[in-house]
């Protein structure tokens, strides 16, 4: 594999290239940093006599992946002083039944973020439930009118959502340079793909996003100053898609399997790591990438959700 990606790199302009491995992004020391500035943030707001920010999660169904990410968010949130609100449903729970307790949540002036846990169970109407969300506790900033605002020029949303905002802070800390810089977004999920690509243009990126039926995929990739993978593909992104020296950010978590764990299974990404780590100039891990960036942008939103509610009285 390293005499095929020397032939790759050998046909990149400049011509000449150190060879050196990429430098890994480390998200959970980024996201650390976050957290610490939350909890800190949370005890002035106590310390001033302001309300504990609290975060209201609803988990629809026995989805096992949703569980867990769930618990993980209201660990989160006891670490940081933020007060969370657990609310589960059966995967039997009418339309009618969710948005009611999302009109609960609502009106409920202890919670300031409200995040309703995708995918819901099938039957389930996902965009009447984000829509049924105010727009002050949106959270995870899926509603349409945070979505609509992100999508234009010169509006402001309250909340970005968390995925793509763990992209954008990462990027930052490893100081890629935006303005001009060719992005390459895989991906076009309402989660992540489009809101990143969004936030890229926002910093003056030319941005391509490409998907399922994009042509030539691995070319389009190689222009890429900065590339983010975000779909789902266990390590389709090869070391000779990438140019030399790119920012590269995994967004994927895949499980595949591997008969020398216990588990009989590990996690991989949407990128070929040790291919690309030879190439890119900086590189996420999964795990330790993105994963703990998006639960830190949530609770950055909480509190930003708590701001806004002490100016709204
Ligand atoms: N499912 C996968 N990612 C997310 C997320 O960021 N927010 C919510 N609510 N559900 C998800």
């Amino acid at each position: 594999m390293v005499a095929k990606l020397r032939e790759h790199l050998s046909t990149c302009q400049p011509t000449v290239y150190i060879f050196m491995t990429a430098q890994l992004i480390d998200g959970n020391t980024i996201a650390a940093k976050v957290r610490a500035r939350v909890a800190e943030a949370v005890q002035a707001r106590l310390a001033a006599g302001k309300p504990r920010p609290g975060l209201a999660t609803v988990l629809v169904g026995d989805n096992p992946a949703s569980q867990v990410y769930v618990r993980n968010k209201r660990k989160a949130c006891a670490e940081v002083g933020i007060e969370s609100f657990g609310y589960e449903l059966p995967k039997t729970a009418t339309q009618v039944e969710v948005e009611a307790l999302v009109a609960q949540l609502n009106a409920d002036p202890r919670v300031h973020g409200i995040l309703v846990q995708l995918p819901l169970p099938e039957g389930l109407n996902e965009e009447r439930v984000l829509n049924a969300i105010s727009i002050y506790k949106d959270v995870d900033g899926f509603h349409p009118v945070n979505i609509g605002k992100l999508s234009m020029k010169g509006r402001e949303p309250l909340f970005v959502p968390c995925t793509p905002a763990g992209c954008l802070a990462l990027l930052e800390d490893a100081g890629a340079r935006f303005k001009g810089a060719n992005a390459v977004v895989l991906g076009r999920s309402n989660i992540v793909g489009l809101p990143v690509a969004m936030l890229l243009l926002h910093r003056d990126c030319t941005v391509t996003i490409c998907h399922s039926r994009t042509k030539d995929l691995p070319a389009i990739c190689r222009n890429a100053d900065i590339l983010v993978a975000a779909v789902g593909r266990a390590e389709m992104v090869r070391g000779d898609w990438v140019k030399p020296g790119a920012y590269v950010i995994d967004v994927g978590i895949n499980k595949i399997p591997d008969a020398t764990k216990k588990s009989g299974s590990r996690l991989v990404g949407d990128v070929a790591f040790d291919e690309v780590k030879e190439v890119a100039g900086y590189l996420t891990p999964v795990p330790g990438g993105v994963g703990p960036m998006t639960i830190a942008m949530l609770l950055q939103n909480t509190l930003r959700g708590a701001e806004h509610a002490d100016c709204a009285g």
